[in-house]
């Protein structure tokens, strides 16, 4: 059997060898690496895979935030609403904007903002005079948050709601694909990420063509009629020709991809769900599954187990952001629970399309002789 010696698809796309070669060669005879043809054919290709009607390439997934709050004019003080667990790069791109990261505790089951603390941390910030800006969900491991509910409070507080779709790129809620519900949506093309290119790159979502025109400006230094000219305070981020090529090849196989995701997700709930609680994704949605986590008390002592039969696994995340130390003076919701308590337990097990069964396999077959011993 293969070693199973990575937990994500990093070198995915070995199938397009060939193709991205020739590519790379072409582009390597044209020159224009940055905002070449490729890029304006990825992005065309993603908005019509997301059902948006604007796909706009930037270099990461940080900045695909920091660039939708700049979008959207935040200003020094203005509050944003987000989970504590998360990954940092999505409070800190409120805070590298002078805004203030408000924590709000997750739902315990879907490990995504609960819409119950969301609306209870709003009334709270009002009620303290803070001026109010937006809210940043995060469809966590791949799983869309409940944007039904999201979005009504997002209306009646008159709030933006963005979506940081770092982990669920390809992610369906209701029947709809995920990155097409909030005002803008952000996501991450970074190589262990459901859809990866061979480097970092990222895209901002929006149906909203005025927003685009300015998120595009906003990407380039700010620029207007032509790239010496400025209209507003902008940035350099672009996703470059070398990595659209990349995307573009590997888009046309991320349903397939996603599918496969999906039955080794289905394969580890069959065979675990008697013996540990698997994650919980709605009937109407499909997770992208970036990672396939589980919960345990003894977490730490069981990836140290299963590291020890040749089963990697990962933590994700050891410390919520509330409790970081960048992050020790932001404004929190009362209760932040649910969100330390995930952190002490979670846990997530390889996930990605080229897992055989045979891996598969062994990984349970491990994991359920080291649960045993743990109750
Ligand atoms: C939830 C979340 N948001 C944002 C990001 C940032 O993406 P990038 O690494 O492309 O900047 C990540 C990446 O890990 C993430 O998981």
């Amino acid at each position: 059997m293969d070693k199973i010696d990575i937990m994500y698809s990093a070198s995915h796309g070995i199938q397009f060898e060939d193709s991205i070669l020739a590519r790379l060669k072409s582009l390597i005879h044209h020159a224009q690496f940055i905002q070449g043809p490729e890029v304006r054919e990825f992005e065309s290709l993603a908005s019509k895979y997301a059902d948006t009607k604007n796909a706009i390439g930037c270099a990461n997934g940080t900045d695909a935030l920091t660039v939708a709050l700049m979008a959207i004019d935040l200003q020094a003080n203005d509050v944003v609403f987000t989970p504590s667990f998360t990954y940092v790069a999505t409070a800190e791109a409120i805070s590298i904007l002078r805004g203030i990261p408000y924590f709000v505790d997750i739902d315990p089951i879907s490990y995504n903002i609960s819409p119950t603390h969301l609306e209870e941390s709003i009334k709270d910030a009002i009620s303290k005079g803070y001026n109010t800006k937006a809210i940043i969900l995060v469809d966590l491991f791949g799983n869309p948050a409940d944007y039904d509910a999201i979005k009504s409070i997002a209306k009646k507080y008159r709030l933006t709601l963005i979506s940081d779709a770092a982990q669920s790129f390809g992610s369906m809620y209701k029947g709809v694909k995920a990155a097409s519900i909030a005002d803008i949506t952000t996501t991450s093309f970074f190589p262990t990420k459901p859809l990866g290119c061979y480097g970092d790159g990222g895209m901002i979502f929006t149906n909203d063509d005025e927003l685009a025109h300015k998120i595009r400006s906003i990407c380039f230094h700010g620029k207007g009629e032509d790239k010496y000219h400025h209209v507003r305070i902008g940035m350099n981020s672009r996703l470059d020709s070398v990595q659209a090529i990349v995307l573009s090849e590997k888009i046309t196989v991320f349903e397939q991809d996603l599918a496969k995701r999906n039955s080794v997700s289905d394969y580890y709930n069959f065979r675990l769900s008697n013996y540990i609680p698997t994650p919980k994704i709605e009937q109407s949605d499909r997770s992208s599954w970036a990672v396939y986590n589980l919960r345990h008390k003894n977490r730490d002592v069981i990836i140290k187990e299963l590291a020890d039969r040749g089963v990697p696994s990962n933590v994700y995340y050891r410390t919520p952001l509330h409790m970081q130390p960048a992050y020790k003076d932001s404004y929190k919701a009362n209760s932040l629970t649910n969100s330390e308590q995930a952190s002490e337990e979670v846990f997530c097990l390889p996930m990605h399309s080229m897992i055989s069964d045979e891996q598969a396999k062994f990984i349970i077959d491990n994991l359920l002789y080291v649960l045993k011993n743990h109750g």
